[in-house]
């Protein structure tokens, strides 16, 4: 691989239908930026599924290079911030979305879209975490600003087997929370307890055909993952005072719910959109992904593949069968 030429998974747009499939590309493909990286490792986030499949509306340019994460070495930069040979992370804004991303050996963003890998993680681990682990992270942290500490409740985690959910309910149970963790996979309870939960409950005990405006207050917080009628049975369901972070929308867009908890409750909702997180505040997440928000956890809940699986790979995060994290190993092919 050189940057004459490079492997990259491209995805397309004919004729109204979204398409994805792997190309030879070279430097002068490469979208503007200050910062020129030898892509080690990538990863799979749902959003990622959703844009090589076209499943969503997720591409807003084409063609476009999958990967809303990536990580590597510099090899070139302009950016006094960063020198060939330093080990980085880039993530979010228009990555794998409006600008080549990370399912790619080569990558090119602007420098403000770059940060150091801090120390004591490896540019394996900075994958393994990628969007959903700063997302997760991103969720306590705000919902800690609001005041959720572990005296005050429980705190429910949707979607607890997918990636943000594991790293939730890892990083919640480190740091001393009581964790429900709420999900569809029967089968995954000893996973989700393996990874801290204190309690595993099942989607499909819930009757979502019920919502009360309020119903017994139980999670002093909450990290959500779904949407839709999930997210007005939690708004229900929060104790006076409670926090939910809204990060997700795997089952529904939608929400339907009052304004009972709200101002009856001084339930707060508060809107985690991890793509446009300016410094200094995105490194300071990272920061703490790195040490006290660590997840004891990682290594456990992640798995490694090859660029050539991900196609496969993204059916069974469309399928809601995903599992913890996915890293795709580019260096290695
Ligand atoms: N706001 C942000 O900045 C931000 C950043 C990252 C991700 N997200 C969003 O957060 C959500 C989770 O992302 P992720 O990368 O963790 O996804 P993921 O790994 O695919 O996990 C999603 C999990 O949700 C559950 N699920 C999937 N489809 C479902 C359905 N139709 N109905 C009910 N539950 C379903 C499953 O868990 P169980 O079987 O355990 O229930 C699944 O494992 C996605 O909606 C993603 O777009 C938002």
């Amino acid at each position: 691989m050189t940057m004459d030429s490079f492997k990259a998974l491209l995805i397309e747009q004919h004729d109204g239908k979204v398409s994805s499939g792997f190309v030879q590309m070279d430097e002068r493909q490469l979208d503007p930026g200050e910062v020129t990286i030898r892509v080690a490792y990538s990863s799979i986030n749902y959003k990622d599924a959703l844009a090589a499949t076209g499943a969503g509306k997720i591409i807003r340019r084409f063609p476009c290079v999958g990967g809303i994460d990536l990580s590597g070495t510099v090899i070139e930069s302009t950016d006094s911030r960063f020198k060939p040979g330093d080990p980085v992370i880039a993530t979010s804004f228009d990555i794998g979305v409006a600008h080549h991303g990370g399912y790619a050996e080569i990558a090119r963003v602007p420098g403000d879209w770059v940060v150091p890998l801090p120390e004591n993680l490896t540019l394996f681990d900075a994958m393994a975490l990628g969007t959903a682990g700063f997302t997760a992270a991103l969720g306590i942290v705000r919902m800690e600003e609001n005041g959720l500490r572990p005296g005050n409740g429980p705190v429910i985690v949707t979607g607890a087997t997918g990636g943000v959910g594991s790293l939730a309910v890892d990083m919640l149970a480190k740091s001393g929370y009581h964790v429900v963790a709420l999900t569809g996979k029967e089968s995954e309870a000893d996973y989700l307890r393996g990874l801290g939960a204190a309690e595993v409950m099942l989607r499909q005990s819930l009757d979502l055909t019920k919502i009360r405006p309020l119903d017994r207050g139980r999670w002093a917080g909450a990290v959500d993952n779904l949407g839709g009628d999930i997210l007005a049975w939690i708004a229900s369901t929060m104790e006076q005072g409670g926090t939910i972070a809204s990060i997700g929308l795997a089952a529904s867009m939608s929400l339907n719910t009052t304004v009972a908890p709200f101002i009856l409750r001084g339930v707060s909702l508060l809107g985690v959109d991890s793509g446009y997180i300016r410094e200094p505040y995105r490194r300071g997440v990272w920061q703490r992904l790195a040490s006290d928000l660590r997840p004891p956890h990682l290594a456990a809940m992640s798995r490694s593949i090859k660029m050539d699986e991900l196609p496969a790979t993204f059916n069974e995060y469309i399928a809601g069968r995903a599992k913890g994290r996915v890293v795709v190993d580019i260096a290695g092919g």
